[in-house]
């Protein structure tokens, strides 16, 4: 058989199959989110989310430390406050639950990066993502505390802030109030497109942040639309930010790609809590390899333009890519 191309050729051989290896990564570029609650001497297992746990400040330290030797070297930070109001207070106290967790992370581990998410609907008595008029989040209002949240993260050691909320104009109203408290080189990683997604299910259950009522459509996006998030990028760009994101991870590649490429800022991604359990538990059946599966699908997402990968699975990925088992 006389066939000019052979594309088999370039599979022969393992060496030669790295050498022509596409996609390469590396575990600086993960991002391990963790829960930080209040009280002391608490790890406790999220029934969603088997092998993730809530820590107190107190018992961060040993996860931090587990999380660098891995070769993790930045990690996300969420508070789950003991009380709830409805203007989410929790979010922008001095000595908030996330904000103790910051300082403690900076003190115990000072050359790990810590990113918070900046959000009400963890500290929130009606679990929305800001506060209400009537049924709805006032979008104006909730600025104004979003920025406090980002500054007095920022304050407790935060090196990056990343708005996970969906109000407008976000962007703009944190790198305003950085600004303006000397804070110009702290850098804004926007939660760009975020789809109103089911895949947050296990999440709410571990940050307790459900809606009471309603659910989050007026704020997080319509999971049909492409040119919106289009629009929704470019509009963070225009505002300020420093790196976009798209989230949930799988199941949007296509959008990875499309905003990679519409623009020039560094690609986040988010797998999200859902992602999570969702392979978990049916590894937990036997029904599926969970180390080749969590592979497979990180890499997918850095093929579709990932730049930085947000994943529960940061430490077991870290070590995969050390071990040369992918990258
Ligand atoms: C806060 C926030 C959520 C997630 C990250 N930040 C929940 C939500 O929007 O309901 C989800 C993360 C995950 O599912 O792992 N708004």
């Amino acid at each position: 058989m006389e066939l000019t191309n052979r594309p088999r050729r370039l599979r022969s051989n393992p060496t030669l199959r790295k050498m022509v290896r596409e996609t390469r990564m590396d575990p600086s570029s993960l991002v391990y989110p963790m829960f930080v609650t209040e009280g002391s001497n608490k790890k406790e297992e999220i029934p969603s989310m088997s092998g993730q746990y809530r820590y107190s400040v107190d018992r961060m330290e040993e996860k931090l430390i587990e999380l660098q030797n891995a070769g993790v070297s930045s990690v996300m930070l969420f508070g789950i406050p003991e009380e709830k109001d409805a203007c989410g207070s929790g979010a922008y106290a001095e000595d908030g639950i996330v904000q103790k967790a910051f300082r403690k992370a900076k003190e115990a581990c000072p050359g790990l990066y810590l990113i918070g998410d900046v959000c009400m609907c963890e500290y929130t008595s009606h679990g929305h993502c800001g506060v209400l008029k009537g049924q709805d989040v006032d979008n104006d209002q909730t600025l104004e505390l979003l920025a406090k949240t980002a500054l007095s993260q920022v304050q407790a050691g935060a090196d990056m802030v990343a708005p996970s909320d969906m109000m407008d104009g976000r962007v703009a109203a944190i790198r305003q109030l950085l600004d303006a408290n000397r804070y110009e080189n702290v850098p804004i990683m926007a939660y760009s497109v975020k789809f109103a997604s089911s895949f947050y299910g296990p999440f709410r259950d571990a940050a307790d942040s459900a809606p009471a009522f309603g659910d989050r459509k007026t704020y997080q996006m319509d999971f049909h639309n492409r040119r919106e998030a289009k629009k929704e990028a470019l509009l963070d760009v225009a505002e300020g930010a420093d790196l976009l994101m798209v989230k949930p991870a799988m199941a949007y590649g296509d959008l990875i790609r499309e905003i990679k490429d519409l623009t020039n800022l560094p690609m986040a991604a988010y797998s999200v809590s859902g992602e999570y359990a969702m392979v978990k538990t049916t590894a937990a059946a036997g029904f599926i390899d969970e180390t080749n599966i969590l592979c497979e699908m990180a890499v997918s997402a850095y093929r579709a333009g990932t730049d930085i990968y947000i994943t529960y699975f940061a430490e077991e990925l870290a070590k995969c890519m050390k071990e040369g088992r992918i990258g």
